[in-house]
């Protein structure tokens, strides 16, 4: 009897491609007579683009075109549509006016055979501006707008959540809290640079992109370049992760598709590493103001979470850092409130765990700082504060687990051992800091389709038009279809990537294996039934003038139910004595994220202990050890679930200690744009990392229980690094990251 896949420790089935450099990502497809297109960024951050001298690129020998806003040719705007079609953070096509609204937005492309030369005729168009000084201030202050705002998804209230009084309950509270946390500028530097390749053959466009929702790109391309939408495919096989910066179109992709056009050969642009600092998106700077009311028991009276974060001049991208804010702690007096200010920088966009990760830092940290103010522990705290229900709705939480990963997290990691006094715990010679958060992160699903073959080799086939984002989801979709269809692992061929396969959800918000186990299991079952009605209909099959409600399919095995297992027949004999290559089914799956009204609230939930350690001789601050727990449903993969918390929480170091990225004030150049100055957390910043899975299957997501695990491993580790960092120091940095000159005082 072959154990079911689910739940167990399985390696990447893409792995060997990986390893050996067969995998193919988007500037690794090629074609006979292909070009190369480097774009020309604008210099300034404001102003106007009065001349642009390209004579002297155009003369280069190698050259093909230098495209600019007067020889491009049409590229039309885009609307979003219905459901989760249609979304794109920079909305205005390249080149669509003579106005520069922030540092590197595309004015010219140089194409040209190589793309050397790309690059030196690139550099060698001269640009006269009208310049105006850009504003790129990090002080945040929201601009006037009303109270109901256009954002990139939807129109939304500023006011975001409100119940009881909480000005007056905080007026009241016997203890108070009032600070602001800072979260800088942050950019997505995944490995892989954003890349497009684009083909036309005749009046139809391919797109071999680095993306995370290829259905969305090809909705967005197909309006840019008016065709109709099977006119356009777009393919992605691999990604070199995206990090959410790779969620949404950008204007490199309908660039290269218009030279592509205008030229009548392939084109690839592949965005450089400095470029990716000022066009492909970044996380918004956010300044959160959170004031906390309690008892002298540490009972919450009130909570109100204010919050302005930055946007670039058109465009609306939501950082939603009030997303957790309402449900995660029981509090009868609360307001959210949220502010815009508009920059000259380039359109912000989502970044793992976008919105509650900045949004958890500032509540998470105020939690602690509130706990130090009460004298109590920290996780004595929100133990004191769990809600019984989601409080925001008024309905309960489908599964919700946050005071039994505290309890195991506080276990694995010691933490009765803590002693609360600044700077009292010590090991080696080194000073000690001890600090913990909580967690939450979204868990609902995306609609879906997937298509399932069963073939007479005793192979299957599963496809899903979803993406793997490097994190596992070829390996998840084989694996729920050897479950379903009992063909080994090794035996089933995973299609994905694509939009000639059934429309599969966006790799965001953690949500693609939630979402692709109904589609998947309905697939199955659908290829199953047809299965049997073959098994059926063959002249000569052990099961001929059966009918197909006798039968029953395990484990690649038909047989009649009445007789038991022990006549199976593998399905690839029935399929050979039908004379059939193979039969296929389909299944699809409803949305659950956005719906109305939902019965119950969904979320995941974590929590993490962190130690630091602190040389004060030498201003030397390193994070020494991690315990995380996540209640996150059923695990599919531990294997890959335990890789995605582990690289989150080092994503987490990086963004408590590291990250930020540094606006030019003269200029709006995002100066510290490459990876020596834009630093992210590395092996050597890599402490031991314990993770730990809760087992709360959650069935209102999908029959396994199974939730995403992407992004919540990101949030609340700030908050509870910084915590460690003032148990060591006593210095509290509101403002990330931590940097030395904060600990010198
Ligand atoms: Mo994630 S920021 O939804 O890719």
């Amino acid at each position: 009897m072959p154990t079911s896949p689910i739940g167990r420790d399985t390696p990447r089935v893409d792995g060997p491609l990986k390893v050996s450099g067969k995998a193919q990502y988007a500037s690794d497809f090629h074609f006979p007579g292909m070009l190369y297109a480097v774009p020309v960024g604008a210099t300034i951050a404001n102003g106007r683009v009065l001349k642009l001298d390209t004579a002297a690129a155009q003369k280069m020998p190698g050259v093909r075109a230098v495209f600019h806003r007067e020889n491009i040719g049409k590229i039309f705007r885009s609307i979003q549509g219905p459901g989760f079609a249609g979304i794109i953070d920079e909305r205005r096509p390249p080149f669509e006016d003579d106005v520069v609204r922030y540092y590197g937005q595309y004015i010219a492309l140089a194409v040209a055979d190589t793309f050397e030369t790309a690059k030196a005729a690139a550099d060698v168009v001269r640009v006269t501006y009208a310049e105006e000084k850009p504003n790129v201030d990090t002080e945040l202050k929201a601009d006037d707008e009303p109270d109901v705002v256009a954002t990139t998804f939807s129109m939304r209230e500023r006011l975001q959540s409100q119940r009881g009084d909480a000005d007056a309950a905080f007026t009241r509270a016997p203890v108070m809290l009032d600070q602001t946390y800072v979260t800088p500028a942050e950019t997505h530097n995944p490995i892989e640079l954003h890349a497009t390749t684009a083909v036309w053959d005749g009046s139809t466009l391919t797109l071999y992109e680095g993306s995370q929702g290829v259905f969305n790109l090809r909705g967005i391309l197909a309006q840019m370049f008016g065709l109709p939408i099977e006119s356009v495919r777009v393919i992605t096989r691999f990604l070199g992760s995206g990090f959410g910066g790779k969620l949404w179109p950008w204007t490199h992709c309908p660039l290269a598709a218009a030279a592509a056009r205008q030229l009548g050969k392939p084109v690839q642009l592949v965005v450089s590493r400095k470029m990716m600092f000022q066009t492909t998106g970044h996380r918004a700077r956010t300044q959160q103001r959170v004031r906390l009311g309690a008892t002298a028991e540490g009972k919450l009276v009130s909570l109100q979470h204010d919050y302005v974060y930055h946007r670039s001049m058109l465009d609306a991208h939501h950082e939603d850092c009030g997303e957790a804010t309402a449900f995660q702690y029981s509090v009868p007096n609360l307001r959210v409130t949220f502010g815009r200010a508009k920059r000259n920088v380039g359109s912000t966009v989502d970044m793992r765990g976008p919105g509650a990760v900045p949004g958890l830092y500032a509540t998470e940290s105020a939690m602690n700082e509130l706990a130090e103010q009460l004298n109590i522990d920290p996780v004595r705290l929100r133990v004191i504060n769990e809600p019984k229900i989601d409080e925001e709705l008024g309905i309960p939480f489908s599964s919700r687990h946050l005071l039994e990963c505290f309890e195991l997290g506080a276990e694995k990691f010691g933490w009765s051992r803590r002693t609360p006094a600044v700077g009292s715990m010590k090991r080696d010679g080194l000073t000690l800091g001890w600090g913990m958060a909580g967690c939450t992160w979204i868990a609902a699903r995306f609609p879906a389709e997937a298509s399932v073959q069963l073939r007479d080799d005793g192979t299957a086939r599963v496809a899903c038009g979803t993406q793997d984002i490097g994190t596992g989801t070829y390996t998840i979709l084989a694996q729920l279809a050897s479950e379903k269809t009992g063909v080994p692992l090794g035996k089933v061929e995973v299609a994905l990537g694509d939009t000639s396969l059934p429309e599969g959800p966006l790799s965001g918000g953690s949500m693609v294996t939630g979402s692709v186990v109904p589609a998947v299991f309905a697939a199955a079952d659908s290829a199953i039934a047809s299965l049997l009605t073959v098994a059926t209909g063959t002249p000569g099959s052990p099961f001929e003038k059966r009918n197909p409600d006798e039968l029953a399919f395990e484990d690649g095995r038909v047989f009649v139910k009445a007789d038991g297992a022990g006549a199976a027949v593998p399905f690839a004999d029935v399929l050979r004595r039908a004379n059939l290559r193979l039969v296929t089914g389909s299944g699809k799956s409803e949305a659950t994220f956005g719906n109305p009204k939902p019965k119950f609230s969904t979320h995941s939930f974590g929590c993490h202990f962190v130690e630091v350690t602190w040389q004060p001789e030498i201003a030397r601050l390193r994070v020494s050890r991690v315990v995380t727990v996540m209640d996150a449903g059923r695990i599919l993969n531990p294997l890959a679930g335990r890789n995605q918390i582990e690289g989150a929480v080092v994503m987490g170091i990086g963004m408590a200690l590291l990250e930020h990225t540094s606006y030019d004030r003269r200029t709006g150049a995002p100066i510290n744009s490459n990876l020596a100055d834009y630093v992210v957390a590395v092996n050597a910043d890599v402490p031991p990392i314990d993770v730990h899975f809760l087992d709360f299957p959650d069935m209102e997501i999908n029959a396994l229980g199974a939730r995403g695990i992407g992004e919540i491993g990101l949030a609340g580790i700030a908050a509870a690094i910084t915590d460690a960092v003032h148990h060591a120091t006593g210095v509290r940095v509101r403002e990330l990251p931590v940097k030395i000159e904060h600990l010198l005082g």
